[in-house]
């Protein structure tokens, strides 16, 4: 077996790819590059903010690219919960509109995460503030309903260093488990077809906050929660171990649930421990995507929800806040195809 448990046709194409003799070297026209979703027999997705989309270019890029929008924070409550008690759905609704009006799926992200308090919801304590979180949670997922076909409803929940869960507003108002119980049978009630995930980051490099995270979907299965599926986002550095993405998503995908690649980027700014200066930065962030690509689509069918990016446009990343040089993703700064993109899709092929 190839490095990363990859078998050979999936490397050789990787390889491939990578050393340009794919259908596309850097910086080609994205025509050159069959659309990601035109390869995929799942959902490709991607992060999006309401107000790129009023460039046309890139509205042209994701409508070629992808069958599937996330807004990347436009459906937070740092956003929708409004200091009076209101909701802003302006910019997720517009999303929605250009998801419908080109025939792509909509995901919802995301209802509970420790990171966002509105001051709205820390004002309130007992009955008035568990009102209150019911009251979002059905507005939010029922505007949505029948068009998002699925939401992260709650969002790492799992402490950084995986030994246990974090504490939140959330849990301190609810409890450790039943706010996160809770959030799943309000979304289910508001919503009822709409598959609910568990979402989390660094399950690729953390077997411990693995492990935390799938005995947490267990007993949430056991509590009656509607769990349907498992997010792992996917944020990963290029000099991520190869076969740790492999080891992630055939751990995650043994539940028996639903299994969604939710957030990948390949950061190379956050892989200064690369064996040697001269390693192939731009080689080694393909054969990532690769090992996910390839992984992701030999899963069984019925386990794949969908297969997203965070963002298309390296100019567009949340890296690049981080490091202005940062390139994690699969099109440049102009929208054009890199190698990963080339080696994603042959992976996916393979
Ligand atoms: O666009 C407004 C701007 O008009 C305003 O002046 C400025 C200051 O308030 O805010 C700008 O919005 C920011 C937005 O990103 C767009 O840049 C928000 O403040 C900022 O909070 C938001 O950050 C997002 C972050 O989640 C928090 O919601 C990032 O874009 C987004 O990439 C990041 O995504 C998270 C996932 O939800 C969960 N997994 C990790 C991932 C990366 O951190």
């Amino acid at each position: 077996m190839r490095p990363g448990g990859l078998d050979r046709r999936a490397f050789v194409a990787a390889s491939l790819a990578l050393a340009g003799c794919g259908p596309v070297a850097r910086g080609q026209s994205p025509q050159a590059l069959p659309p990601l979703k035109s390869v995929a027999p799942f959902p490709v997705g991607t992060a999006v903010q309401a107000a790129q989309l009023d460039d046309p270019a890139f509205a042209a890029l994701v409508v070629r690219q992808v069958s599937q929008l996330t807004p990347e924070w436009e459906l937070k409550m740092e956003y929708v919960a409004q200091p009076d008690g209101g909701y802003r759905f302006d910019a997720p609704d517009k999303i929605a509109a250009f998801a419908s009006a080109h025939g792509q799926r909509l995901f919802g992200h995301t209802l509970v995460w420790y990171a966002q308090k509105p001051d709205v919801f820390v004002a309130l304590e007992g009955p008035a503030f568990r009102q209150a979180f019911a009251a979002y949670i059905a507005a939010v997922v029922g505007r949505y309903r029948g068009r998002a076909v699925g939401w992260d409803v709650v969002n790492e929940a799992v402490a950084e260093d995986g030994a246990g869960w974090r504490t939140s507003l959330w849990s301190e108002r609810l409890g450790d488990f039943e706010h996160m119980r809770l959030a799943f049978e309000l979304a289910h009630q508001a919503d009822p077809d709409a598959t609910l995930f568990l979402n989390d980051y660094n399950l690729e490099t953390n077997p411990l906050k693995r492990a935390t995270f799938m005995a947490l979907a267990e007993r949430l299965l056991k509590s009656g929660a509607p769990l349907g599926g498992l997010g792992t986002q996917t944020h990963v550095a290029a000099d991520i171990k190869p076969g740790a993405i492999k080891a992630a998503l055939e751990d995650l995908a043994s539940l028996g649930l639903k299994v969604r690649v939710s957030e990948m980027d390949v950061s190379l700014a956050r892989a200064p421990e690369l064996p040697s200066p001269s390693v192939d930065l731009l080689g080694q962030q393909g054969r990532a995507y690769a090992e996910a690509a390839y992984v992701f689509a030999k899963l069984p069918a019925a386990r794949r929800a969908d297969f997203t990016f965070w963002g298309l446009k390296d100019s567009q990343s949340w890296l690049r806040r981080e490091n202005g040089a940062d390139a994690p993703l699969l099109f440049d700064d102009d929208g054009a195809p890199k190698p990963a993109a080339s080696a994603w899709e042959d992976a996916v092929r393979a």
